[in-house]
């Protein structure tokens, strides 16, 4: 089983939690050793249990103005999911999902860059809006392949 544990304040991440839960779902189908997901949405009275075990954040980018380079780094609406990351046991955060806008240029999923050096986790993969299918596989890959070098190694890949 993956863990994954996001926020999604308009919806879209949510929508693409729902496609890759679907996509491991398919996955799973054709091969049992391939795992299913498992998608918790962070509310303020949410059970925040699912960090005591192995598990992957996935954060949209809002950011207050500027342009992710010179300022514009100030985060807005994430703030409690990031304050309830930092509560939890960050040695279990296997990876980061980011996403975002384009239009955005450099800051385009500049959140989850951030959350990598805050919490010392690697951004295993970034998607667009609600994504698609594309990215959906890729990032069910990319989860897999970090859940499986933790289950081998028994520690997380950190950034240094
Ligand atoms: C006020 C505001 C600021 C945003 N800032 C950024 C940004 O700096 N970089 C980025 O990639 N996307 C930015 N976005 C786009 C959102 O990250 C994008 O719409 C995302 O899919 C929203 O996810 P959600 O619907 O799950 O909340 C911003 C959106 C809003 C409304």
């Amino acid at each position: 089983m993956l863990n994954l544990f996001y926020v999604s304040i308009s919806g879209n991440t949510r929508a693409f939690a729902k496609r890759l839960g679907a996509y491991a779902d398919k996955q799973h189908a054709l091969d049992p050793a391939n795992p299913q997901l498992h998608a918790v949405e962070y509310s303020e009275t949410v059970d925040t249990s699912i960090m005591d075990k192995p598990f992957f954040a996935m954060v949209p980018t809002y950011l207050d103005g500027g342009d992710g380079i010179n300022n514009g780094y100030k985060e807005v609406m994430t703030l409690d999911f990031r304050d309830e990351l930092q509560a939890g046991n960050t040695d279990n955060l296997l990876g980061i999902i980011g996403s975002g806008n384009r239009n955005f240029n450099a800051q385009f999923g500049l959140t989850a860059k951030h959350y990598a050096r805050r919490f010392n986790s690697p951004v295993i993969g970034l998607f667009e809006l609600r994504g698609n299918n594309e990215e959906a596989a890729k990032i069910y890959t990319a989860m897999c392949n970090y859940q499986r070098d933790f289950d081998k190694r028994g520690v997380k890949r950190a950034l240094v």
